[in-house]
This record gives structure tokens, sequence and C-alpha cells, in this order.
């Protein structure tokens, strides 16, 4: 049966993505380059945490299907791109997947295909880059086809706020590719906002995480200076949130994670220069933000030297938490990785223990481990970098000899006891 949306690239976007497709009616065939993948999903195994293992058996008894063959993209109506979009070493955009993905489509393209790009990139990429690729199939867009670009908003891990109730912003090369895009979307998704140009369809996304990088980092750098006026940061922050207009609540941390908010803004950095610009609140934001880390490396040495009169080197510590956020596995751009090396830099013998997380490795910080039991007493030192909600914090103030809480997960409690540090 001819797919009638098929998506390239099955993570965190596409899987997601598929299932709105497919419990709106339609046939939805995911297209990845990882056969180990495909055949999970086929089997009706997700590793995507908001697509339980459950659901993905109905779907896919329900038709939903997973291929490495690329040709059936040329049977879809509709083929939406949801690659990643790193950074280079140099930390520059690397577009590679992008268009590997745009000539996979293109040697398949024909009369009446619509092509939608939602990975997360810099304004200008769906018209310079990724319409030259899909025109080099000889047909033209706006007549032999349409192409758009409709960011991604999912956030992994939100239950109130998901693919099909975040509404769907969507620009078109011409008004009629908004308008074929805008259709698909309102077949499935609650909201579609339609914009003028994909450019600004794409700036819109990087707007939405520069505003998340930047707030992030002004309240990290509160909090910095908290430590030295010895005034709580958390105090601080729920108590200005308490105005009922022109604030929006941001929390402090050992740093940003995950795949978007370190990287898309650096997306913008680069496509300004182009332009003669320099946007320096996003590289201000980016240097305080990376100096979390090694903050909260020296947080970790205060609370030892002060409390247990021992020195980093050769102490205990056990890391709880490593995902980027609460309740997931992703370890993408964690901060957990750059404090356990520093950690380990300063001669002490980390361990880490993360239910989500059973193994861990990183070849560029030489990390290579296994999470342990939660046994907080073996340790001079417990630091809570994620605050899981399975963990209970109130036990585990009562188990360990000292705790370093990044995340305020240990409340009240951690507030009144001399063994708890806080961010
Ligand atoms: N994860 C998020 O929370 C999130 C949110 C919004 C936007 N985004 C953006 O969405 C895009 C995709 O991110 P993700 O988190 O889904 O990535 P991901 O790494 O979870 O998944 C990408 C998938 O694409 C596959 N792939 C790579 N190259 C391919 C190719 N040429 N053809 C087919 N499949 C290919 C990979 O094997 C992988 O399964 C990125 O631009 C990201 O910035 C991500």
């Amino acid at each position: 049966m001819n797919p009638e949306v098929a998506i390239v690239g099955a993570g965190y976007v596409g899987v997601p993505l598929a299932q709105v497709f497919a419990e709106a009616g339609k046939r939805v065939v995911l297209v990845d380059v990882v056969q180990e993948r495909v055949d999970m999903l086929n089997r009706g195994e997700s590793y995507i945490e908001d697509v339980p293992s459950e659901l993905m058996q109905r779907l896919v008894a329900d038709g939903l299907s997973a291929t490495t063959d690329f040709d059936v993209l040329r049977d879809a109506d509709a083929i939406l791109i949801a690659v990643p979009t790193p950074l280079s070493r140099q930390r520059e955009p690397d577009l590679s997947y992008v268009l590997r993905a745009a000539t996979d489509v293109a040697a398949r393209l024909r009369e009446g295909h619509l092509v939608v790009l939602e990975a997360t990139t810099y304004p200008g990429t769906t018209r310079e880059d990724v319409l030259p690729v899909l025109e080099r199939s000889g047909l033209k867009v706006g007549e032999g086809f349409h192409l758009a670009f409709s960011p991604e908003r999912v956030d992994p891990g939100n239950e109130r706020w998901t693919t099909k109730n975040v509404p769907k912003v969507v620009g078109g090369i011409t008004p009629a590719c908004t308008e074929r895009a805008a259709a698909l979307y309102e077949s499935a998704i609650d909201t579609v906002h339609r914009v003028s140009t994909p450019e600004a369809a794409e700036l819109t996304k990087l707007l939405e995480n520069i505003f998340r990088s930047v707030n992030i980092a002004l309240v990290n750098e509160i909090a910095q200076l908290c430590d030295r006026m010895t005034i709580d940061i958390w105090e601080v922050v729920e108590a200005a949130a308490t105005k009922p207009f022109g604030f929006m609540s941001f929390s402090p941390g050992p740093g940003l994670g995950g795949h978007c908010i370190p990287i898309d803004p650096f997306y913008l950095t680069w496509k300004a220069r182009e332009f003669g610009f320099y946007t320096e609140f996003i590289e201000l934001a980016g240097k305080v933000n990376e100096s979390m880390p090694y903050f909260c490396r020296s947080l970790v040495s205060q609370a030892l030297n002060h409390a247990a009169q021992k020195a980093m080197k050769g102490s205990r510590v056990l890391v709880l938490g490593v995902a980027y956020k609460p309740d997931i596995g992703d370890m993408r751009e964690s901060p957990a990785l750059k404090l356990i090396s520093l950690l380990q830099n300063a001669g002490s013998d980390v361990s880490y223990h993360d239910p989500h997380v059973p193994r861990l490795a990183d070849a560029r910080l030489g990390l290579n481990m296994e999470s342990v039991p939660l046994e907080p007493a073996g340790y001079d030192c417990v630091v809570i970098v994620t605050d899981h909600s399975s963990i209970d914090y109130e036990q585990l103030v009562d188990d360990a000899s000292l705790v370093v809480d990044l995340r305020n997960a240990t409340g009240e409690k951690g507030a009144e006891s001399p063994k708890v540090f806080k961010l």
C-alpha cells in the first residue's frame, strides 16, 4: 500500500511524528539508514521513551512500518525530513545528514511530491541548500513539487506538550507550498501557524532555543553571584516566579544539555557572520553556560573541604543522574559528562547511578562507565546532577554523608541539613 507520509530519520523527532500521523489514520512509513533501528520498530520495539513499545506494537499492527529502502519514497505523497543537524568539531553547522537525505529524496522525486524539512537549522537552509539538490531531479519547486520548512518542537519526556498539541509553524518556498504543507499538518496536529517564508520558520525555531539558552545563562550567572553573596538562588527564583507578569522562571544547573539548546544557537551565529553580524547574546550565553560544570566542580571541592575535611583527590564521588534532563535516558550533550571528567581530572574516584542510563561512554572525554547501585553511604559525596523523579531524595539525605545538590532536588530537607550543599 502506498504510504501517505514518509518520514526520513526515525529518531526523537521522526518516531513521535510518525505516531501522530498514524493515529490520524494516515499510512506512514519511517525511513532510516540504521537497519537495527528499522528492525526494532518493525518488531514494535521502541527506543524512544515518548512512544512506548506497547503503543508502537499497536501502531505497527495498524500498518506503521519502517525501512532502509529509500525507494518507498517514490510512492509517498509527502516526505518529511527529520535527520540530525549537529555541529562539526569546529562548532560549525554540519548539514551532511540533511544533504544526504535530500540527495536520496531527489533521486526519487516525482511530480506532486511534498517535501518538508523538519530538522533545526539556520535561515536559508531550505532554499539555498535543500532546494538546489531537489531541483537536480529536473522538477521545479511550486510546479513539479512543493517544498517547505516546519520546525519540530518536541520536548522529549514532556507529557503535557506533545507533537500533537504543540502548534506547528510552517513556511513554504511558494504560497502553494505553505498551503500544501499546512494542510498535511492540519490533518494530524491540533494547530498550524503559517509564516510567509521557510526562512521565517527556520529562524522561529532558533529564536525559541536561543531564548532558552540566554535565560538559562542569566540565571546561571546569578547563581554564581548568589554563591559569593550566600543567597539561596532557588529561593530567589521561586519568589520572582510569583510575579504574575513580565517574568518567566528558569532554573540554574550544571550546564546545558540535549540536542537543541547547546547546539542550535551556533547555527545562527555561523549564518550571521555571512552578513557581517555578531550574535553577542548567543556567544555570551554559551560562555556562561559552558562555565557551569567548572563552577559545579568547585562546589564539590568546597563541600568536601568544609564538611568532610577531604581533598577532591582520592575522594569517592557518586554522580546521581547523568541524562541531560529528568526521567529520560537521553545523554546527548549532557553536562554530567563534562562534570564527571572534571571530577576525575581532579583525582576523584567517580561512579554514577542513573536508572535510565545503564552505561555511558564518551570517546572524546575518555569515559566508559556503568551505572552502579544507589548505595549513598559508600561515598564521600553524592552529587545530584539530574533529578529523576524515581529517586527518594529525602532518603538520600538521610543515607549520604555529604550531598551536593545541583537541582534543588532535596528541597526543604536539603536546605535544613548541614550535609547538603546546594548550587
Ligand atoms: N530531540 C529533540 O528534542 C528535538 C526537538 C526539536 C527538534 N529537533 C531537531 O530534529 C532533528 C532530528 O533530531 P532527532 O533528535 O530526531 O535526532 P535523532 O538522532 O534522534 O534521530 C535521527 C535519525 O535519523 C537517522 N538518519 C541519519 N541520517 C539519515 C539519512 N540520511 N537518512 C535517513 N535517516 C537518517 C538516524 O539513524 C536517526 O535514527 C535535528 O535537527 C534536531 O535538532 C530535535
